[in-house]
């Protein structure tokens, strides 16, 4: 939807191909074929203008498919450990549990923030680059809360120094915000920060003589991650989750 309340359109080859489906002259080829099809009736001419109806993806079909989502993609994802946020580093990374076509879109999906390797839990992904930033600006104070499994036993001090606002990370210059600490057991505990530092969570720990041994993220403001969002799989998110993330966690 424009600023004046009218609906967009785009080209239908620039469409499929900013949504990965193959090169303006491949899609020419399948638009020659019949194979692009809306309400019902073959579209031939790939350079026919296409209005952006919030609605298109389930009356557009490509080879009998309904179409990708449009962009302004949020996605909820169940980051396994082991996987990297990154698109470039060596290994497996979180995009590669996405369909093979959503990782030529164009803008392309990024992970709102990182989780470690080895952190597992709920991680954002978007192609919406003004939603994403509004999601880690630290206007927004977006909070992240983390189940952590410890080495050893709390000492009992834990809570106040991370909810004191003076915590000093090992080669930083500005203390940590204030981060409150639940403790559900002696080696288990969960925290809710807004910050997003560098393995803030485990150097936190480091901090205080700790060492987390394992590390997973649950909530995002207060959208929680689906009990039935078995690890890798993701899902797509709706008006309601992202509005979620921007409420008090
Ligand atoms: N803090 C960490 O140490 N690691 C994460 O992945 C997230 C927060």
């Amino acid at each position: 939807m424009s600023a004046k309340g009218k609906v967009a359109s785009v080209r239908l080859d620039r469409l499929l191909a900013n949504l990965g489906y193959g090169s303006r002259r491949e899609i020419q080829m399948l638009a020659n074929a019949g194979t692009i099809v809306l309400d019902g009736a073959p579209l031939r001419d790939a350079d026919r203008r296409i209005a952006l109806d919030p609605d298109l993806s389930s009356r557009l079909t490509v080879s009998g498919k309904t179409l990708d989502p449009l962009p302004g993609l949020a996605l909820m994802l169940h980051k396994p450990l082991g996987v990297t946020c990154s698109h470039k580093e060596a290994g497996a990374l979180v995009y590669s549990l996405l369909p093979p076509r959503w990782r030529r879109r164009e803008p392309p999906l990024s992970t709102v923030g990182r989780l470690d390797k080895e952190t597992s839990g709920l991680l954002l992904l978007t192609d919406d680059g003004a939603l994403l930033h509004r999601i880690i600006s630290p206007k927004a104070s977006v909070s992240k809360r983390y189940r952590v499994t410890l080495d050893r036993p709390l000492r009992g001090d834990e809570g106040a120094i991370f909810s004191s606002g003076t915590l000093m990370l090992e080669g930083e210059e500005k203390p940590l915000l204030p981060v409150a600490l639940e403790v559900h057991g002696p080696t288990s505990a969960a925290v809710t920060l807004t910050e997003g530092r560098y393995h803030q969570v485990r150097r936190m720990f480091a901090a205080v003589g700790n060492h987390v041994t394992a590390l997973h993220r649950d909530r995002v403001g207060a959208l929680d991650l689906p009990a039935d969002l078995e690890p890798g799989q993701y899902r797509v998110m709706g008006e309601g989750d992202v509005a979620r993330v921007f409420e008090q966690g």
